[in-house]
């Protein structure tokens, strides 16, 4: 089967000064392969994302993101930022995220009608899924993944399918310092790869599959191996450029 150009995106969550923002995107910057073969993306804080823009110097190598939006397009909303706000300074949006889910309590159809802003904007949606330590042990993946991925994918256009980028990061692996184990990544690969295609009508083979949750430079060439998986969505380990260059380096083995 035809494999995607990987992604390796590092979300920075709630870090860095705008300073020490820039100063890391340049650091990155620096220490990239010459070519990676992976595309590279940066999901830094919403006030970070001007300097760091600024910092890559439009440098074809790393793509900028944001990770969270709003679904309106504008209004009443104190404290808020839209996609279509985003436009002109980033290319993808981060939605879905399990922090979003569970400490903001996003439903499916909230994450839904987010991504749905997204694709108006003319941005690439991430949409996150991924199950709890609780579903697990339940026995509850499959389901869980099919039922978030289904309300995230089903009833778009093909063209909107293709633009986005699915991300399988399961809670209980996040922050925790222990990825999940290969075959429980390509299984929830080979789940998300069904729903991916009866969204795209068979067609979305370049729609990529990302794993997420403790993904750092030892772990990543396995990871990156594992049959399904186009690239990580890297959280702790992208906030130091040695480790998160190390994990783009990954990819081109
Ligand atoms: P960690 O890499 O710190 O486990 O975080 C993963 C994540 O949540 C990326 O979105």
């Amino acid at each position: 089967m035809r494999t995607p150009r990987p992604l390796i995106a590092g979300n920075w969550k709630m870090n860095l000064s705008v300073t020490e923002g820039a100063a890391l995107a340049t650091d990155i910057l620096s220490r990239l392969p010459g070519l990676p073969s992976a595309e590279v993306l940066l999901l830094p804080p919403f006030t970070c994302l001007s300097a760091v823009g600024a910092a890559l110097l439009a440098d074809s190598r790393v793509a900028l993101g944001a990770q969270n939006c709003h679904w309106a397009e504008s209004g009443a909303v104190t404290g808020e930022i839209s996609a279509s706000m985003l436009s002109g300074l980033c290319q993808y949006v981060l939605v879905g995220h399990s922090e979003r889910r569970h400490l903001f309590h996003e439903t499916d159809a909230i994450v839904r009608t987010k991504l749905e802003s997204v694709l108006k904007a003319d941005l690439c949606p991430i949409l996150a899924v991924g199950e709890t330590d609780e579903e697990r042990r339940a026995g509850l993946t499959a389901e869980v993944l099919t039922r978030q991925a289904r309300a995230g994918l089903l009833g778009l256009t093909h063209e909107e399918v293709c633009r986005c980028t699915v991300a399988y990061e399961p809670v209980w692996a996040i922050g925790s310092g222990a990825a999940a184990d290969f075959t429980d990544i390509g299984e929830a690969a080979r789940i998300l790869r069904l729903v991916i295609e009866q969204a795209a009508r068979g067609e979305g083979y370049g729609v990529r599959i990302l794993y997420g949750g403790s993904v750092t430079a030892e772990s990543a060439p396995s990871l990156l191996g594992v049959e399904g998986i186009a690239g990580a969505l890297v959280g702790g380990a992208s906030l130091r450029a040695a480790d998160f260059c190390g994990i783009v380096a990954a990819s081109d083995r």
